[in-house]
């Protein structure tokens, strides 16, 4: 709701928080800092409204290993050359259990921190090694440029602050994982159940 008046205060312009789904709930801060992005970074897609923010079309992303939303992503704007999503992180992207999993993606994106932090380590294939590059903090104001080339894991975040403003080029075939030891590349293939696991976690979708 905006622009609320009661007898108490004139005029507020503070947003009632919405709940999209279990473990998702928008605030006005929230979209104050979101608005705030787009507008430094995208003003050529106009100002972000509290109602493209508070939409129904946030997808809550599962973690593979425990089935719990490490983010929740809702894209602004995709065209074949590129796509505009806002992550909001609860947990690190980690896609295996035990060790390191590194992953690449099929394009080159700009992650611009528009709240608190995150920490990613990256691995890089050069010449036969891998050399990797652990634990670098991306901070609230910081552009964190990666090519598909780099492969990399957020290991860290600020659950339920750590927000991202994603803008990503054109895709192209052939992403998936490197082995962290030899440099072994496997393709991404659907891991078992997510489609399920997408599905018990966003309600609002069905
Ligand atoms: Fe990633």
């Amino acid at each position: 709701m905006v622009g609320r008046m009661n007898s108490t205060s004139p005029i507020s312009t503070t947003n009632s928080p919405v709940r999209i789904a279990p473990g998702l709930t928008l605030d006005d801060k929230l979209y104050t800092m979101a608005a705030a992005g787009v507008a430094e970074h995208l003003p050529e897609l106009g100002p972000l409204s509290w109602e493209t923010f508070t939409s129904n079309e946030w997808w809550l992303v599962p973690d593979e290993q425990t089935g719990e939303a490490y983010k929740a992503e809702l894209t602004l704007f995709k065209s074949a050359t590129r796509t505009v999503k806002i992550n909001r992180w609860f947990a690190a992207d980690r896609r295996d259990g035990r060790g390191p999993k590194p992953h690449n993606h099929p394009w080159d994106f700009h992650s611009m921190i528009l709240d608190s932090s995150y920490v990613e380590s990256r691995w890089l294939a050069r010449d036969g090694d891998v050399v990797l590059e652990a634990d670098v903090e991306h901070r609230i104001g910081e552009v964190n440029k990666i090519g598909r080339e780099v492969f990399h894991e957020v290991t860290e975040v600020d659950p339920g602050r750590t927000m991202t403003l994603m803008i990503c080029g054109p895709g192209m075939a052939g992403w998936g994982y490197i082995d962290p030891d030899d440099g072994t590349f496997t393709p991404a293939t659907m891991p078992p159940r997510f489609l399920e696991l997408q599905r018990d976690l966003n309600p609002h979708r069905q």
